[in-house]
């Protein structure tokens, strides 16, 4: 099949569109507003964009309060989503007020960031403490923006639970990353394997 991506005309129920950019990392931001008050919730427009310096974004849809948040105050964190965490992912993911701590509301521990001033998951496996970069509104081909608010951060600290460290490496099978798919599908990571770069000449 083919369909234009902007006329929608798939005859699915479903736009297919985010099931083909699957699987996708979570991140799951913890930013506290100017209030004072915290704030958490997982995004899964979410992506390394530069090694170095360390540069993640993540991008709302519509100015969520995660967004709003990170503007205003500058830092935020990102929480690794493990498996024994994902009721707690999705618990923190309801739409609630504005001033609603998802931390206290998925049964989470919030502890302050090293560098930031921003509370991060103590359950995470990982978090990343997060300098806000830029903030960028995506244009379509018509020139308009998009409601997108696609937030960048400098990563300037790093926290590991020493539980997945093993011979010298993050473990990714002990950290058990969940990971989503299309529609409300998630995907725990399968078997790995190793695959060598092609060495040229
Ligand atoms: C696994 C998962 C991934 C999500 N990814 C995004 C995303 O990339 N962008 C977005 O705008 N909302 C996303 N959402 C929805 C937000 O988490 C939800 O709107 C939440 O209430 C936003 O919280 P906030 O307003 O406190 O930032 C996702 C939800 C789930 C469960």
């Amino acid at each position: 099949m083919f369909y234009k991506a902007d006329t929608r005309d798939h005859g699915l129920p479903h736009d297919p569109f985010k099931a083909i950019v699957a699987p996708r990392p979570i991140g799951w931001i913890g930013t506290r507003g100017a209030d004072g008050g915290r704030n958490l919730g997982p995004y899964s427009f979410f992506n390394i964009v530069s090694d170095s310096p360390k540069i993640v974004m993540f991008s709302s849809s519509g100015y969520k309060h995660s967004a709003r948040n990170a503007a205003e105050t500058g830092v935020f964190t990102v929480n690794y989503v493990s498996a024994d965490l994902m009721a707690a992912m999705n618990a923190s993911s309801a739409a609630v007020p504005y001033g609603v701590d998802e931390f206290d509301l998925a049964g989470l521990t919030a502890a302050e960031g090293e560098m930031v001033d921003a509370p991060y998951v103590a359950e995470a496996k990982a978090v990343l403490e997060c300098r806000v970069t830029q903030i960028i509104r995506p244009v379509g081909l018509d020139g308009r923006e998009a409601d997108a608010h696609m937030v960048l951060g400098q990563v300037v600290g790093i926290r590991i639970d020493d539980s997945v460290i093993q011979n010298g490496r993050f473990d990714v099978a002990l950290a058990r990353p969940v990971t989503r798919l299309g529609y409300m599908d998630y995907a725990e990571a399968g078997p790995l394997f190793e695959l060598a770069r092609p060495k040229v000449g």
